[in-house]
């Protein structure tokens, strides 16, 4: 049973509801409870409990090694401390490489709790997305950097910089719509991409490293609070503990700031 507040429940409704009226909403990640609870006093949109967690609970270097059942686990904490906040699930490395894993790893993220499932790749996850739409299970489709094929990339770069890559995103974004994805996000591409893709699909997307037209933004809750092990933060990221005297301070920062276009700001952005 999730933590009770009279605070509203965010579902993919107010989400497209949000973006048909202009308004930016928040994401943020969380893999625990108590955190869960105080990003949801401050406002935070939607949850995700992202295989992110890999890196910065486990100490790995990537999120390749982590499993359905440490997701699960961490999904479950989550939603303990929910207040209203539309909880999305990531669906860790090769859970979802046959139709039939997608279904039944989708099923357990669901019965534990998420509002929604994200998966990452390009044109190839598309029949997975409509699988898990025409079942009832709403889909964000992660594009342009996608950190689990990390390895098949080669670094955490900037994607969509040349001709061929560009075009590849922007058909990548109309498939995953057409195939039924609810959500989209788009990790590492460069401006001016994200606005086309932005007039070209109809569902909200949510930004990392993607510019500030997006509907939505997130980041990792460590970088938002300036705890992150890792020696250069990327570009994209902000830490809000600079400027803030607590925790709470932060959060309510960083959604004043999504919420009024002041975050991600240039120095943020790629172009
Ligand atoms: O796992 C994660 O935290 C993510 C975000 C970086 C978008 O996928």
């Amino acid at each position: 049973m999730s933590a009770q507040s009279d605070k509203k429940q965010i579902t993919l409704s107010s989400l497209k509801k949000m973006k048909e009226q202009g308004k930016k909403f928040t994401c943020l990640t969380s893999y625990e409870s108590t955190l869960t609870s105080i990003i949801c006093d401050a406002g935070v949109d939607v949850v995700l409990v992202g295989d992110s967690l890999g890196m910065v609970i486990q100490g790995h270097d990537s999120t390749l090694p982590v499993t359905m059942d440490q997701l699960v686990y961490h999904l479950e904490c989550v939603v303990k401390g929910n207040k209203g906040a539309h909880i999305m699930a990531d669906m860790p490395f090769m859970s979802y490489a046959t139709d039939d894993m997608g279904l039944e790893n989708a099923k357990r993220l669901m019965q534990a709790g998420a509002n929604s499932i994200k998966i990452e790749g390009g044109e190839w996850i598309s029949k997975m997305a409509s699988m898990l739409a025409d079942r009832g299970i709403p889909v964000c489709a992660h594009i342009g950097l996608t950190p689990q094929a990390i390895n098949r990339i080669g670094g955490n770069f900037v994607q969509g910089r040349n001709p061929e890559k560009h075009e590849l995103i922007i058909n990548e974004a109309k498939s995953l719509e057409e195939a039924g994805a609810s959500l989209l996000l788009l990790e590492c591409v460069p401006d001016a991409l994200t606005k086309l893709i932005m007039n070209e699909i109809s569902i909200p997307v949510i930004g990392i490293g993607a510019g500030s037209s997006t509907d939505g933004q997130i980041m990792v809750v460590h970088d938002l609070l300036g705890i992150s092990c890792l020696d250069k933060l990327p570009k994209f990221v902000k830490n809000f503990m600079e400027d803030s005297s607590s925790i709470q301070e932060a959060l309510a920062n960083y959604v004043k700031d999504v919420k009024s276009g002041n975050f991600p700001a240039e120095e943020h952005t790629f172009y």
